[in-house]
């Protein structure tokens, strides 16, 4: 939660406390944003920054914390002023690439396709990097610890690949950055092209009879408001742009995940956003001339007591020193929220999944009685709710088709993935008589040789079954027991030689042979949980009739669809003949890409790869110990502690590519492929999702479908801007004031969401947003 000082500054209603400093302010602007001014009052007569940061997080209250927001800029000139320690980062730089190497497109993307290059992203030389930065620091470029790490995150981060991060101390663990006011990108009709305002603006046309008229935000701090949105959106973790264009912006879907999602945006300092320092204010420039220039803060994650130097801070708190007598501060002043967080802008469910990760709604009014919705934002489904998600799927299609519905929108806006094998099951309950494809290929490396050499002997002396134990397991549920898996034909591989493949010379690469999941495999309920639709024990269920027809069938993405979400989409599109809609994306009439996270099948942890680094030296077969010796397995068993402990969170690479159905040897990470469908969001499909789903329904279904340059699109009105909301003949719903006000307040308490995935609630295809 945000102090009540903060919750004020954010308030459309409660506006008494804020002070707005903007000389060009004019009166009518406090109506619709956020006041500006000071966060915390200044206690501490210490000028250096990291003593100003802590004396601000504490107030006057030393000892307990009360304020989890601090000035942007006091934070930052606090990280800026820790010295570099030069030898721990030569020391990282050194240890980190035996571990980027098994990042599955580390060739791919420095010599991507020439279509991927062209419309997504640039190359980039991920080991190279590496270098230039040690060659930095030999050359003195480096004065501060912040600017190494910074570089460091960035360096890696510019893979777009959600599966792929390193997120140095510096950056990650003391601060979140942040901005008060969330943006959305509008089309006031869905057919003009959209605009960017600002989203309390948008809540006081349809909740409020504002006076005034919402103009659309035309600059962010004198840069052109598509040049900012789309530089900005380019810290992003996803790949596509357009996918990357919309994660800036405040997301139903999003919040609907708590902090596990990105929350209210990345210009919110949601998901990727909060590593970013956004300056110690932020100016929107109005298409009415308006200036409103807003303060920027720092989430204090770490309580900063103290601290009253940059070498304070690093001694505490990097190098892997953390001073365990403040975790127990952290509690108070944190604002981490479970995914369970209520959901604004929803209707309420006809059959709710456990934590709100997954839903079953029906929709209302006439011409869409036939219509289900599953919202799927997730497929993180561990511990508990393993079982209940499956179930959700079960328990709502089954009832959908009695109650007498023929279509059904699956929502996977804001899907960063989870585990992979719920999206097998979810596949297999919508189609029970395909078998899936789901191909997919590692690097064929000598480690993963020697791995899967020490692994295939030891696994295959022992019979696979549950009874063995849990070394055994790790063993041969694997990749590296030849005996996991299946070849593209469903045939067995014969041993480890056959299933490394030789290795193949790809395009750009060396692989193993492609490989797919035998679902039938006696381990898969320790995969993932559950046992799969149509295999093993659930086996009898592939003669059950199919609950819709594919062609009443709808994906509705924004974009943000990563991890097992690709690779459920994949297989419901390429083999289920299922169609797609994208929502938003950049200002213009193109076609946009429906999935824009990362594409590979599965992230492994570097704790993952440490894991069986160590156990392949201890099975490795004695004949061949020198080779063992002599790999870089040693490296990855025994790195320096440097490599986990400077790193916030699990840092982890993209572990397997994931392949398309006859593919050309180009992994699907690196494939570009349009949307069936793109439609724009309106004011009301950003506050309300059943108007979301609705347009898709139309689209899909009806004859008002309007898809960005499809049939019905009208070009007339496309060549349009949208300027005003108010133009459109948008008037706010009908209730009582104080109905809406209780709408507005709810939406506001979405505000102070902030992504916070540290108590690690993932899986084995999950994105980290
Ligand atoms: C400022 O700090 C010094 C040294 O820590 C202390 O002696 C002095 O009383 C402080 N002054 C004020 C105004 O707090
Ligand atoms: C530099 O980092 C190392 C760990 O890599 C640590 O042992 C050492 O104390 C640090 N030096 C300083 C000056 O903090
Ligand atoms: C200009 O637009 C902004 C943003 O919609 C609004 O807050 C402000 O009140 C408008 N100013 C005038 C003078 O209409
Ligand atoms: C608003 O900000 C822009 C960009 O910084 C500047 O060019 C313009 O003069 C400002 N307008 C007013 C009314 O202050
Ligand atoms: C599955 O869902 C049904 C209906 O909601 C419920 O009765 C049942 O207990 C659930 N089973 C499990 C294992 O979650
Ligand atoms: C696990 O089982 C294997 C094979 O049966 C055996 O060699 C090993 O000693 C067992 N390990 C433990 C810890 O029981
Ligand atoms: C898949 O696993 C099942 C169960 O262990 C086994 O009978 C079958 O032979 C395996 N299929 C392949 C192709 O290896
Ligand atoms: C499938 O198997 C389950 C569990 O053995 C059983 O309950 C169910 O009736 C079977 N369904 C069909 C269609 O045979
Ligand atoms: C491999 O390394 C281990 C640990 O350093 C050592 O004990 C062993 O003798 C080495 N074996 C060979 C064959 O080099
Ligand atoms: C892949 O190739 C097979 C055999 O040529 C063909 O039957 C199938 O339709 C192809 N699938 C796709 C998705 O191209
Ligand atoms: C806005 O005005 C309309 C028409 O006067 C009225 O029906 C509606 O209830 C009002 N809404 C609010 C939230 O005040």
């Amino acid at each position: 939660m945000l102090s009540s000082a903060m919750l004020a500054l954010v308030g459309l209603v409660t506006l008494a406390t804020a002070t707005p400093v903007a000389p060009a302010v004019p009166r009518a602007l406090p109506q619709a944003l956020p006041g500006t001014g000071p966060i915390y009052p200044r206690q501490s007569n210490a000028t250096a920054p990291c003593a100003q940061a802590s004396a601000a997080y504490y107030q006057n209250n030393a000892g307990v914390v009360f304020v989890p927001n601090i000035d942007a800029k006091l934070a930052y000139d606090c990280l800026k002023s820790v010295p570099l320690n030069v030898s721990s980062a030569k020391t990282l730089l050194k240890a980190l690439p035996p571990f980027l190497e098994w990042q599955s497109t580390i060739k791919g993307l420095k010599n991507p396709p020439p279509e991927y290059a062209a419309k997504v992203q640039p190359p980039i030389d991920i080991l190279g990097g590496i270098e230039q930065i040690a060659a930095d620091i030999d050359a003195g470029k480096y004065t501060g610890e912040y600017d190494f790490g910074f570089d460091l995150y960035n360096l890696i981060t510019s893979s777009h690949d959600g599966h792929f991060n390193y997120i140095p101390d510096s950056v990650g663990i003391i601060f979140a950055f942040g901005r008060p006011v969330p943006l959305v990108s509008v089309s006031e009709d869905g057919q003009k092209l959209p605009s960017v305002f600002a989203f309390n603006d948008v809540l006081g046309l349809q909740f409020k009879n504002i006076s005034y008229t919402p103009s659309p935000v035309t600059q962010i701090d004198g840069m052109d408001i598509e040049e900012f949105v789309e530089n900005w959106a380019q810290y992003g973790s996803l790949q596509d742009r357009d996918a990357l264009y919309n994660n800036v912006f405040y997301s139903l879907a999003q919040v609907s995940i708590g902090s596990l999602g990105s929350g209210t945006g990345s210009f919110t300092g949601g998901g990727r956003g909060r590593f970013i320092y956004p300056g110690p204010t932020t100016t929107l420039t109005f298409a009415n001339g308006t200036n409103y220039t807003m303060s920027n803060y720092a989430r204090v994650l770490t309580p900063l007591k103290n601290v009253e130097t940059g070498e304070d801070l690093a001694k505490k708190f990097f190098y892997g020193s953390s001073d365990s007598a403040l975790v127990q501060d952290k509690v108070v002043g944190t604002s981490s929220q479970s995914p369970t967080t209520a959901t604004v802008g929803y209707p309420k469910p006809i059959v709710p999944g456990p934590g709100n990760l997954i839903n079953g709604f029906y929709l209302s009014g006439s011409g869409y009685n036939d219509v289900a919705v599953l919202q799927v934002p997730n497929f993180v489904a561990s511990g508990a709710y393993e079982v209940g998600f499956q179930n959700t799927t079960k328990q709502f299609l089954a009832k959908a088709v009695a109650d007498g519905k023929k279509k059904l929108i699956i929502d996977v806006q804001a899907n960063g993935g989870g585990t992979i094998l719920q999206g097998y099951d979810m596949f297999k309950q919508l189609f029970p008589s395909l078998d899936p494809y789901g191909a997919y290929r590692i690097r064929a490396t000598d480690e993963i040789d020697l791995i899967g050499q020490a692994f295939s002997e030891y696994g295959s002396k022992v019979p696979r079954a549950l009874s063995n134990n849990g070394t055994v397991q790790t063993v041969q549920m694997s990749v590296f027991d030849y005996e996991t898996d299946m070849q593209v034909d469903e045939k067995p591989f014969t041993s480890w030689d056959d299933k490394f493949g030789g290795p193949i010379w790809v395009v750009v690469d060396w692989f193993t042979k492609t490989a797919r999941w035998n679902l039938s495999d006696v381990y898969i309920e320790n995969q993932g949980g559950i046992d799969i639709t149509g295999y093993g024990p659930l086996a009898n269920a592939s003669s059950n009739a199919p609950p819709f027809a594919p062609e009443n069938i709808v994906l509705l993405t924004d974009g943000y669809c990563a991890s097992t979400c690709t690779i459920f989409s994949e297989l419901i599109t390429k083999q289920g003949g299922v169609k797609t809609i994208a929502l938003g994306g950049r200002r213009n009439e193109n076609p946009i890409q429906a999935i824009g996270g990362v594409k590979g099948v599965n992230n492994y942890a570097f704790s993952f790869i440490n894991l069986f680094a160590r156990l392949a030296l201890q099975y490795a077969p004695t004949r061949n110990l020198a080779a063992y010796n002599a790999s870089k397995l040693p490296d990855l068993a025994y790195p320096p502690n440097v490599v986990f402990n400077r790193a916030t969170g699990s840092p982890g690479v993209n572990f397997r590519d994931g392949l398309p159905m006859n593919d050309s040897g180009v992994a699907l990470q690196f494939i570009y492929e349009e949307a069936d469908c793109r439609l724009y969001w309106t004011p009301e499909m950003v506050t309300d999702a059943s108007a979301t789903w609705k347009a898709a329904a139309d689209a899909q279904w009806g004859n008002s479908g309007k898809c960005i340059g499809g049939k019905a699109y009208d070009r007339r009105r496309a060549s349009q801007a949208t300027t005003s909301l108010k133009s459109s003949g948008l008037r706010a719903k009908t209730m009582s004031s104080s109905e809406a006000d209780k709408h507005i307040a709810a939406f506001h308490d979405t505000f102070s969401l902030e992504t916070d995935c540290s108590n690690d609630f993932k899986s084995d295809g999950f994105m980290n947003p």
